[in-house]
This record gives C-alpha cells, structure tokens and sequence, in this order.
C-alpha cells in the first residue's frame, strides 16, 4: 500500500474516534457531525499533514490530532459554505448537504460543534506543550478572520459582481478562502517535525502555490466537471456570478497559472529531494485531479 493510501486509513480511523457517538445524545446533532465528515472527501488537509511532518521525521502517531483537526475544521467549513445563506448547495462529497439531510439550524450547530472539536483534539496532541501551542495558532489563525471566514468573506461580497477584482484581489480571496488550511496543515505537519526557520519558510512557499492551485482547480471543474464526478452540484459559480478564475482570465489562462503554480511548488519542494515525493504527488493531484 502506498503513503497516501496508508495515511488516508489512519485519517479516516482516526476521524471515527475523535467524533461523537451517533447514539449518545443529542443524537441529531452527533449524526449531523458524522455525516459532514464520515461520507466521503478526498482528506487531501490530513495527508497533507502526514506528507509535511514525515518528510521531517515526525511519527505518524504524533500527526493523527492535527491531521484531524484540520480535517474537522475543512467539513465545518463545507457546512456553512453550503447553507443557504451562503452558496446554497444541495449536494455534497455525493450526499445530500448537511442542512438538506437534517435542517438549517441543526447544520449550523454541526459547523460550530466540528470547529470546537477540532481545537478539542489539538489540545490533546502528543508532542511537547510548546509546539502544542504553536498548533493551536496555526489553525485558530488559518480558520478565522485572517484566513478562511476571512476569505468566504470575501467571496460573498464579491458574489453577484465576480467580475469586479482584480486578478490580484482575487488571488488575494483564494489564498485566504482555501489557501490558509492548505498552509495550515503543511505547516502543523513540520512542526510536529521539528522542522527548521527556513525549511518551514520552504513550505509555506510551497503550500501558498498549492492553496491557490487547489482553489483555481475548483474554478475549473466548477465549469468542466460534472456533478456525479464532483459528488456536488457542478455550474454553481456561473449561476450566481462568482468571483472565479475562469470568470476573470478565461479558462485558458487559468491552465497557464497552473502549470506556473506547478513550477513553484517543484521548486520550493527541491531542497528537500526523495523526502518530499509524497509532498510532491499531493501537488501534482491538487492540479491534476477530477473530483
Ligand atoms: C472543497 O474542498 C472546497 C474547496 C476548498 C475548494 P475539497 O475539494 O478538498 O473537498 P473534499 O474534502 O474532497 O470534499
Ligand atoms: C469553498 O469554496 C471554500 C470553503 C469552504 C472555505 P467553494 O464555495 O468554491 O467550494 P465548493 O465548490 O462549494 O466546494
Ligand atoms: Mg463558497
Ligand atoms: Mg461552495
Ligand atoms: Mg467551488
């Protein structure tokens, strides 16, 4: 079995344990969190972690909490996203939407209750208490108003005028949205390593290329996917005028950023030759893949 497969089974295990049990009570509340999370996503944020902290020597035993937290983090933030206040989605990772299988306001509480856990979980990480702490503001910065809420946002004040940023503004809204759990998990990754200054100002080159690869990726199959592909509703960001890179650059050059984003991610991973392949491979599918 390869690395990613290996690290995807330990996240999902992992996942399982850390939320509640559907049958305690509330119960609807606990199903909501599970559903969110259990049924499906490619757990790109935890391999993410395992890739960057043991291309640093980090055991896997140590990255299970920040892997989890960041993953609990992302499916909160799916859950809001899709709320009608906010996108508006029916259909995610090929489920129903959180608010569609139960209800808006018990959706809402299932976004607020993942966030809490994740921070629940770092708390209880297994390395030394300052590099504990030095996680819990990585992601409490990454997740809020100076990254994702910071960026969505963003996204929401340009929806309906998407063709109204610049391209800079726009990379701006990328790399805040989807950008800042990106960089957050690499980051939480090598320092569970002990990673160096200047091998974690490396990777934050290396992730913010990513992060903007993995959004412009989004753009694209938002536009090119289909919805059984994608397991959500494919055509949205047209429909309600988003502020997307093909909306702005047109689909060709939104291809041509990515193979320059490909460049800088290959180059800011070179010093760290064979050790960074896994890093490397989750590059290659955040531009590459198809759903
Ligand atoms: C979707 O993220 C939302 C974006 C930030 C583009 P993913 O494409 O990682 O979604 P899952 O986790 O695989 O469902
Ligand atoms: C979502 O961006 C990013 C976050 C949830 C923070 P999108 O709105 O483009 O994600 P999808 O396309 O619904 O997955
Ligand atoms: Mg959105
Ligand atoms: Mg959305
Ligand atoms: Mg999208």
């Amino acid at each position: 079995m390869s690395d990613l497969a290996r690290w995807r089974e330990r996240a999902d295990a992992a996942l399982q344990r850390a939320l509640p049990d559907p049958h305690s009570a509330p119960q609807r509340l606990h199903a909501a969190m599970r559903h969110a999370v259990l049924l499906g996503g490619k757990r790109m944020r935890p391999l993410l972690v395992y890739a960057a902290g043991s291309a640093h020597g980090a055991a896997p035993e140590t990255l299970d909490a920040p892997a989890v937290a960041v993953e609990l983090i992302h499916a909160y933030s799916l859950v809001h996203d899709d709320l009608p206040a906010m996108d508006d989605d029916a259909l995610r990772r090929g489920q129903p939407t959180v608010h569609v299988a139960f209800d808006e306001a018990t959706a809402v509480l299932a976004g607020d209750a993942l966030q809490s856990l994740a921070f629940e979980v770092l708390a209880d990480a297994d390395v030394d208490t300052a590099t504990r702490v030095d996680l819990l503001r990585t992601l409490a910065r990454a997740s809020g108003a100076a990254g994702m809420c910071g960026g969505q946002a963003l996204d929401l004040a340009a929806t309906g005028n998407g063709m109204s940023l610049s391209v800079q503004a726009l990379e701006q809204l990328h790399s805040l949205k989807t950008g800042a759990l990106i960089r957050a998990a690499v980051r939480m990754g090598a320092l569970c390593g002990g990673a160096s200054s200047g091998e974690l100002d490396a990777l934050d080159r290396y992730a913010d290329a990513l992060g903007l690869a993995f959004q412009v990726r989004d753009d694209i199959l938002d536009i090119e996917g289909d919805s059984a592909t994608l397991g959500k509703t494919a055509g949205k960001d047209v429909a309600q005028d988003k502020a997307t890179f093909p909306a702005l650059i047109g689909l060709d050059a939104s291809r041509v950023r990515l193979d320059e984003l490909r460049r800088v991610m290959e180059e800011a991973l070179s010093p760290l030759g064979e050790r960074a392949s896994a890093l490397a491979a989750l590059g290659r599918m955040a531009i590459e893949r198809d759903s």
